[in-house]
């Protein structure tokens, strides 16, 4: 008994690094973009496009678009695929894989911006996710935060 658990145990170990994931949860993202000093009305929309994308995993690699991180940022313009930083956020996209998810937090900003300065409003528009899931009241999102 107490070594059948001990294999779960360190089976259990094994799996969750080979699969390097962090759930942060809806606080826990509402807080990281209140401390970058995003606008608070932005703030439930961001938690909910982090849901709608990843899951709120800040390990998240979609294999088929190459998107990375919490907020599925494409290595298409934002951030070069690797560990050399380049593209729009001047980024590695590997660097997006972290538990810290500030620099995720500073290129999200910067492809709003972006975003909004080629005529598409809000700046949302740049996930796919945000029309159909976040464009509505997001409140919820960062409700007993
Ligand atoms: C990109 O970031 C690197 C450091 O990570 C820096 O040395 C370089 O000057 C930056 N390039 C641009 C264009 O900002």
């Amino acid at each position: 008994m107490l070594i059948k658990a001990t294999i779960v145990a360190v089976l259990v170990v094994i799996l969750s690094e080979l699969s390097e994931s962090k759930i942060m949860d809806k606080c826990e993202v509402a807080r990281a973009l209140w401390q970058k000093g995003v606008p608070d009305w932005e703030v439930p929309t961001w938690v909910c496009i982090a849901n709608a994308e990843s899951r709120f995993d800040t390990y998240a690699v979609n294999r088929n678009t190459w998107d990375y991180g919490i907020f599925q940022i494409s290595s298409l313009w934002w951030c070069q695929s690797g560990d050399t930083p380049g593209k729009g956020c001047n980024l590695s996209c590997n660097s997006l894989l972290h538990d810290d998810i500030s620099t995720d937090i500073d290129c999200v900003r910067k492809v709003y911006a972006e975003t909004e300065a080629m005529g598409q409003r809000p700046g949302f528009k740049a996930w796919t996710t945000w029309q159909p899931h976040c464009s509505g009241d997001n409140w919820h999102w960062v409700q007993g935060c």
